[in-house]
């Protein structure tokens, strides 16, 4: 099942229904045997994606590439690629035997071939008791395994992925996402998962291409996304961010001024910003401090007033008003905090934690 080809290139497609583009102009370039996972809200035209990659729908402009050749003009059957659609979508009258047969009956395989891959593939992900059963009398877990049996028997260069585990229990999925994970891994494919869940991307990608409304806002490695968003739609889609308006000040070596909350800071950064442009400063919850007396002057700090909070089990999140605005500060381990924080409170951080967003 080893394979080593499937570098996809997405070059400029765009997709309209009437006069709606789901998918406009939009280029990627997906390595070959990396994780990637498309991220985006309900209706940003994730699964329009897939479906053109699949060969499902065909694009308006542009072409998709599978190692250098064009594959858009092909049939689903023909693309080396797969896809495992976030209802299974497993033939009901088949079993799961058959129903992983399928795609090896639709190429025309001989028989003893057929069987002896069926068998392969049921074994490799642990279904190699339950050939027999019908998809009705399979776990919604189990029914998503027939699904990627069904997928990668047929040896795709690239495997798509529309939510598989959005059917799943919350710890179920935690456990899967593991195993996809590995199980990519294994079989050195490039995989493209798609989800609307942040964390899910996060904790399975190599790279994540995360979009809006049909475009991609940004492509990064989960670190990039989450540490270094390109703007306010990315920052605060993955994870919690206070965003701030600011004003470069002004430029010293390595530091940039700015203006926050009527404190004037200094923010370590060498990427180029010029004299009383506008920025975002986006400031993550955790990177926050609250506490009741001060400050440390290496730091930034805010005075500010807890206008409510909320007990999370891993973390206590505060709302606080600094200067007229809101400000969200996540702290951990509140078990050890009999007392919980209200009233005036300081806000602290290190600088070095803001991160500067250009040209908001
Ligand atoms: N066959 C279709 N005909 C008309 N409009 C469509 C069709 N398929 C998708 N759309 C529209 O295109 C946009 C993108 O849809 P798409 O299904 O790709 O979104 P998505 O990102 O997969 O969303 P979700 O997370 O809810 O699955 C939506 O506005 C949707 O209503
Ligand atoms: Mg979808």
């Amino acid at each position: 099942m080893e394979n080593t080809a499937g570098q996809l290139q997405i070059n400029n497609v765009t997709k309209r229904f009437g006069a709606h583009a789901a998918i406009d102009q939009v280029t990627l370039e997906i390595p070959q045997g990396k994780f990637v996972t498309l991220l985006g809200p309900s209706g940003c035209g994730k699964t329009t994606l897939l479906r053109m990659i699949a060969g499902f729908y065909e694009p308006d402009t542009g072409t998709i590439s599978l190692d250098g050749s064009r594959i858009d003009q092909l049939p689903p059957h023909q693309r080396s690629t797969a896809m495992v659609f976030q209802d299974y979508a497993l033939f009901p009258h088949m079993t799961v035997r058959d129903n992983v047969a399928y795609g090896l009956r639709l190429a025309k395989v001989a028989k003893p071939d057929i069987q002896r891959r069926v068998n392969q593939t049921l074994d490799f992900l642990g279904l190699g008791s339950l050939g027999d059963r019908w998809p009705n009398q399979l776990s919604g877990g189990q029914q998503q395994r027939v699904a990627l049996a069904r997928a990668l028997i047929v040896e795709p260069k690239v495997l798509l992925l529309d939510e598989p585990l959005s059917n799943l229990d919350a710890n179920f999925r935690e456990r899967m996402r593991w195993e996809l994970r590995s199980l990519q891994q294994r079989l050195n494919i490039t995989f493209l998962y798609v989800t609307h869940d942040q964390n899910e991307a996060l904790a399975m990608s190599d790279w994540v291409a995360v979009m809006n409304a049909g475009h991609v806002e940004q492509w990064g490695t989960p670190r990039q996304i989450y540490h270094a968003p390109n703007g306010a739609f990315v920052a605060t889609f993955i994870g919690t961010a206070n965003l701030r308006e600011a004003t470069i000040l002004r430029r010293e070596r390595e530091h940039v001024f700015v203006s926050l909350a009527e404190n004037m800071i200094s923010i370590p950064t060498l990427e180029a910003s010029s004299t009383n442009e506008s920025v975002l400063l986006c400031i993550r919850p955790e990177v926050i401090a609250i506490s009741r007396i001060r400050r440390d002057e290496a730091n930034v700090n805010l005075a500010g007033h807890v206008t409510r909070l909320a007990f999370l089990g891993h973390l206590t999140r505060y709302w606080v008003e600094v200067a007229g605005e809101e400000w969200i500060v996540d702290q951990p381990d509140p078990g050890s905090a009999e007392i919980a924080y209200e009233g005036d409170v300081i806000l602290s951080f290190e600088p070095q934690h803001v991160h500067i967003i250009s040209s908001p």
